[in-house]
């Protein structure tokens, strides 16, 4: 993946944590999800006053792709952090992990950013050794 497509998922998933609903955390989250065939579905966390109910931003962003038929992905970039900005790297917890081995190989890229010019890439195989799968 080049530098620009990168930077443009980065973009993505920071303009999404506008749209995090996170009044029991504060801590928003945004999601860009690359298909196959170039298209970007995004993602944020989405709380709930009985918390089990809550969802990911990752996983929201997958779920919108698959409900629209798309199952291919190359790459998803994730960032995250209290509302006023973003401190750290926000790696997918282990359920949106559990839920990528469900669609992606062990290629998938997973880039954690801060901003457009801070970030590593990992790969699901990394994420997940031994992942468990049917
Ligand atoms: N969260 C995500 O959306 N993705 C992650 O990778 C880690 C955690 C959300 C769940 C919850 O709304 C908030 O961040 C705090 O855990």
């Amino acid at each position: 993946m080049d530098k620009e497509m990168i930077q443009h998922l980065i973009d993505t998933a920071l303009a999404q944590r506008k749209y995090s609903y996170t009044p029991y955390s504060g801590f928003k989250v945004g999601a860009a999800l690359l298909a196959q065939n170039g298209a970007v579905y995004t993602g944020c966390n989405i709380e709930n006053a009985a918390y089990g109910p809550s969802n990911c931003a990752e996983r929201t962003a997958i779920f919108k792709a698959v409900s629209e038929g798309m199952r291919d992905f190359l790459a998803i970039c994730v960032v995250g952090g209290l509302e006023e900005g973003i401190q750290d790297m926000c790696p997918p917890c282990g359920v949106c992990r559990q839920v990528m081995l469900e669609f992606c190989n062990e290629d998938f890229q997973i880039i954690l950013a801060t901003d457009r010019e801070n970030y590593e890439i990992h790969t699901l195989g990394e994420l997940v050794p031994m992942g468990f799968k049917l």
